[in-house]
């Protein structure tokens, strides 16, 4: 029986109709070259780019447009003065719905950067110098990013709810010498402490700026630190400013992402293929018609912040939301007036949010109007069928498509999705490729699966928004993405082709890990809990989680002569939280007596993450542990919880 919930009825002025998808398609994989050249017009050159990409995946070397130079900045703010000056571009949405808003112009947004702009110079950041940036969600961080962008700096945005442990691995590891950030944050009435972290960040062995910009927001009383701290309103000023003519492979961004070795990789994206792929993505994927509202309910310490937040929906001259709060606060309709107030027509959020939103029942959002609303997008894990039905038939009234977009950190934009009016939906499945992207299924041997069949998800041919690179650490990048299956990009996922061509990801293959939308490295959790000093040795695996698609689920071995107790399990917590985030707060912690490791000391994950996902039927073979009984004591300490 087909899966298809059909196509709702197509929408004026849509950018790509059926037949249309599948010529640009087979364009875009027969002739690259011309087809991301012609891609490239979307953007402002000072140089036209003549050349398309020169990449290889064995040796990892990866360029496009290698003889043309623009300016991100200029292409999301000045190039729009012309014919949008006075057209919105950016709505600011509190916390809280009773403290005032804003909104700024295309005209009023290049005067901001320009101060932004001008106060990074002010505090000496020049072309190829990294800050990094620490920020509420908040129209000043999307400045912060674009004044970056304008004087050739490269941004390192810090998700706002990373600790200061978190925040100043980062900063050290890009050597970056400023940082950004407001005075504190808010989040459902909750205050985040954001200049008081970073000072706790600096406050460590090793951590050291030159100058840390600060933005009054909610007005907090904070420290300043004489001769590094400043204000930006002290700093800003607004002459002249010109954007920097950047070649289309300097770096644009570094953004830290979890994999599932070792401490979070800087992925380094480059100016003009992000800049391309950013700006084509935006277009077709959300079938974007001039005077829409834009609404992606990301923060910008992620990726789909960065490409639709800014930079996707800013070049192409939309007007966009920025949302400083929470989706249940002050209650859990709050989305859907935010819909309302400002007449969004296009709203992109995550499985774990609409999941959360479902729980509370219709009412929330049936008592709101939402009539503007015309696509939905969901972004982040796979989204569950009854997630998607609701999001569709609840949400959207049964009116508005669905994009449901795969894509990674690393990829720089999305790579896998159905095109509105172009492509029918199947509930859980991203749908096709993106133009360009030709994805290949190979089983764990390396062997090329062909038809409808389950593997792991790789990419052979590489696209203009493909990160070039690890910062610092070329050999991780290659060893990370394309040494399991040499000369293939390996995105980590799994992933089902279906017999009509639509690729359904299954979830990650790797030990990574993804909770509520983010990526989390169970190393990373790791290496936090066995810092606490009665932690002898840990393993973290993700269990099914209603809410949050996986939970973090802990097993920990503790030093001789050390107890268990509900208040170790508190400490171990409020640990980790400390060295990484709340986000990183384990689900559940098992204590045991030891871990379940091969003759030759590699721990069995497999076996962790069956016992923690309650499925002891398919231990497989345990045998060739050091230790068979263990098991047994592991499954009892799993149902004894
Ligand atoms: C997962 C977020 C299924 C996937 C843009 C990927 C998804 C990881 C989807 C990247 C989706 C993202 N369906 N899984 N639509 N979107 N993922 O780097 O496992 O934060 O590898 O980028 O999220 O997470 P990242």
């Amino acid at each position: 029986m087909s899966d298809f919930v059909g196509r709702p009825a197509p929408q004026t002025g849509t950018h790509c109709k059926p037949k249309q998808y599948d010529a640009l398609y087979r364009q875009s994989v027969e002739d690259p070259d011309g087809f991301w050249l012609e891609q490239a017009r979307r953007l402002d050159w000072y140089k036209q780019p003549t050349v398309g990409g020169s990449w290889s995946f064995d040796p990892v070397d990866i360029k496009w447009y290698t003889d043309g130079s623009l300016n991100l900045c200029h292409n999301a703010v000045d190039r729009h003065l012309a014919d949008r000056a006075d057209q919105v571009a950016l709505i600011f949405e509190p916390d809280d719905p009773a403290s005032a808003g804003r909104s700024l112009t295309y005209s009023e947004l290049h005067g901001e950067v320009i101060g932004m702009a001008n106060a990074l110079k002010a505090m000496g950041v020049g072309k190829g110098d990294r800050v990094t940036i620490y920020m509420p969600m908040v129209i000043e961080g999307v400045l912060s990013m674009l004044a970056c962008a304008r004087i050739g700096a490269i941004h390192s945005v810090v998700f706002g709810g990373f600790s200061p442990e978190a925040l100043a691995g980062r900063i050290t590891d890009c050597q970056s010498r400023y940082v950004i950030t407001a005075d504190t944050g808010l989040r459902g009435s909750k205050v985040v402490p954001l200049k008081a972290n970073v000072d706790a960040a600096l406050a460590l062995d090793g951590v050291d700026v030159d100058g840390v910009l600060v933005v009054r927001h909610t007005g907090a009383a904070i420290n300043m630190l004489e001769g590094r701290d400043h204000w930006f309103d002290d700093l800003k000023s607004d002459v002249d400013c010109p954007c920097e003519p950047m070649a289309a492979e300097d770096p644009l961004f570094i953004l830290y992402t979890s994999g599932s070795t070792g401490q979070p990789k800087g992925v380094l994206h480059t100016t003009g293929g992000y800049g391309v792929w950013t700006a084509t993505t935006f277009n077709y994927v959300f079938d974007y018609q001039p005077g829409e509202v834009f609404w992606c309910t990301a923060d910008i310490g992620w990726v789909t912040g960065h490409s639709y937040i800014v930079y996707g929906p800013l070049i192409n001259g939309a007007t966009g939301v920025v949302f400083e709060g929470v989706p249940n606060y002050p209650d859990h309709g709050r989305f859907w007036d935010i819909v309302d107030k400002h007449q969004v027509n296009i709203l992109y959020t995550a499985p774990t949010a609409i999941r959360a939103l479902m729980r509370e029942g219709d009412d929330f959002v049936t008592s709101r109007d939402r009539s503007s609303l015309r696509l939905l997008g969901s972004v982040g894990e796979p989204i569950n069928p009854e997630a998607w039905r609701w999001y569709f038939e609840v949400v959207g009234d049964k009116r508005c498509p669905i994009v449901d977009t795969w894509w990674q950190t690393e990829t720089g934009g999305v790579m896998i999705t159905t095109l509105p009016s172009a492509h029918d939906m199947k509930p859980g499945s991203a749908g096709k490729p993106f133009f360009g992207i030709q994805p290949q299924l190979v089983d764990n041997e390396g062997a090329v699966l062909d038809g409808a069949i389950e593997g792991n998800l790789c990419i052979t041919h590489s696209w203009p928004g493909q990160a070039r690179s690890v910062y610092g650490d070329h050999d991780r990048f290659d060893q990370t993405y394309f040494s399991t299956y040499r000369g293939k990009y390996f995105t980590g996922d799994g992933c089902r082709r279906d017999g009509d061509q639509y690729y359904w990801i299954t979830g990650r293959v790797d030990d990574v890990i993804n909770v509520s939308g983010h990526r989390m490295g169970t190393a990373e959790v790791e290496s936090a809990l066995v810092l606490h000093d009665k932690v002898a040795e840990s393993a973290v695996v993700g269990y099914p989680h209603d809410i949050k698609g996986q939970g973090i689920y802990c097993y920990v071995t503790l030093n001789a002569g050390e107890e268990h107790s509900e208040q170790l399990f508190a400490e171990l917590r409020a640990h980790v939280r400390k060295e990484i985030g709340p986000i990183a707060s384990p689900d559940h912690i098992q204590f045991t007596d030891g871990l379940p490791k091969t003759r030759s000391g590699k721990i069995m994950r497999r076996i962790l993450r069956k016992i923690a996902e309650n499925d002891y039927g398919a231990l497989g073979d345990t045998s060739t542990l050091a230790d068979p009984s263990l098991v047994d004591r592991l499954i009892e300490g799993r149902q004894n919880r």
